[in-house]
């Protein structure tokens, strides 16, 4: 974890597009380094740290990619469930920010509330990363644009190391000079049809950044962008760059990418006979967007977990889907991010 500026990540938002595609290009190293060459291998920069992981919703991907990278850094993760300590029930988040933050080096936080991780970074003395909240999820998309780069751009090989230099090093740098995820994916164009939710806010203050298109398909009533996402984009001077409609084709029209996520978000769950019905004809399907006129060799990403609703079993595990490299990219991201 850098404890040098931004010490906290709560949205990508606060990083430049410098930072972000610095951290693609140590996440393709950890990726490149572990799985090619050796996971012993890698510089052990959490040797002798602990990373609390203090997640009070469940996890699958944020969770093992967490847990898996602390270790392979030479780190400890301690994974603090919301039934293992006091937070919540018996102490108040600001409490557990300062007694968590003055026993580990780092804080990697799944809330309900973005609130709630804004409190954790005011409060805690060691960095917080958002690890989802209901407003964004960093971590997210940043695995989205390494497996959107490694799609467009496939990982060259480096060459083997100078004498006497480290192959994560010799590797890093390899990349740094070859590799440009942010030119890789300029100018193009993310549709999403969807919910508008945590993971389309962070797409909307993201990917315009690095020069990339992004139009929103939702239907009404779930159709808003928060005060605080909007703000952001505005403060960006991006907003040429994104579309806003309840059209579905409109928004998949020229489209290299299509993006969805579940309709119903975790804490969402009563709403969802309502939910489905209002959904209706947003279903991703091969013919739905072939229809709406996306480029011919259009891609398809989806954070998981996934439901049929959203996406049907033709696109999600079909040729145009990434959705497993993108998961797996979860780990390099969240390694890089710790580092
Ligand atoms: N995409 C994602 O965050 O998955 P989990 O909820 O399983 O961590
Ligand atoms: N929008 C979803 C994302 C899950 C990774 C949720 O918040 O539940």
């Amino acid at each position: 974890i850098r404890q040098s500026s931004p010490p906290h990540l709560l949205t990508l938002a606060d990083l430049s597009p410098a930072q972000i595609n610095t951290l693609i290009q140590n996440a393709l190293t950890f990726k490149y380094v572990f799985k090619n060459l050796s996971p012993r291998a890698l510089i052990p920069s959490l040797d002798n740290r602990t990373i609390a992981l203090l997640f009070s919703k469940r996890s699958t991907r944020t969770r093992v990619a967490s847990e898996t990278s602390a270790q392979a850094l030479g780190g400890h993760p301690m994974f603090l469930g919301r039934d293992d300590i006091q937070l919540g029930v018996n102490e108040t988040l600001e409490d557990t920010a300062r007694v968590v933050g003055s026993m580990v080096d780092g804080i990697m936080a799944r809330v309900g509330g973005h609130h709630e991780v804004e409190t954790l970074a005011k409060y805690s003395p060691v960095p917080i990363i958002n690890a989802l909240s209901d407003l964004y999820h960093p971590t997210q998309i940043l695995a989205d644009i390494m497996a959107l780069h490694e799609h467009y751009a496939p990982t060259p090989t480096p060459p083997p190391p100078a004498e006497g230099e480290g192959s994560h090093t010799s590797v890093l740098k390899y990349f740094q000079s070859t590799v440009d995820p942010i030119k890789t994916l300029k100018g193009k164009k993310v549709a999403w049809v969807g919910d508008s939710n945590n993971i389309s806010n962070e797409l909307l203050v993201t990917l315009p950044r690095l020069g990339m298109e992004f139009s929103l398909a939702a239907p009404k009533g779930y159709d808003k962008v928060d005060e605080r996402v909007w703000n952001k984009v505005t403060e960006a001077g991006t907003e040429s760059l994104v579309t806003l409609t309840n059209s579905p084709s409109e928004a998949l029209a020229n489209a290299d990418v299509v993006v969805t996520d579940t309709w119903i978000s975790m804490g969402q769950e009563q709403e969802k006979a309502d939910r489905i019905k209002a959904f209706e004809g947003y279903q991703i399907t091969n013919k739905m967007v072939t229809d709406a006129g996306a480029k011919e060799d259009w891609r398809f990403l989806h954070c998981l977990p996934r439901k049929q609703e959203e996406v049907d079993d033709e696109v999600f595990y079909g040729p145009r889907s990434l959705v497993f490299p993108e998961a797996e990219n979860r780990k390099w991201t969240i390694m890089a991010c710790f580092e």
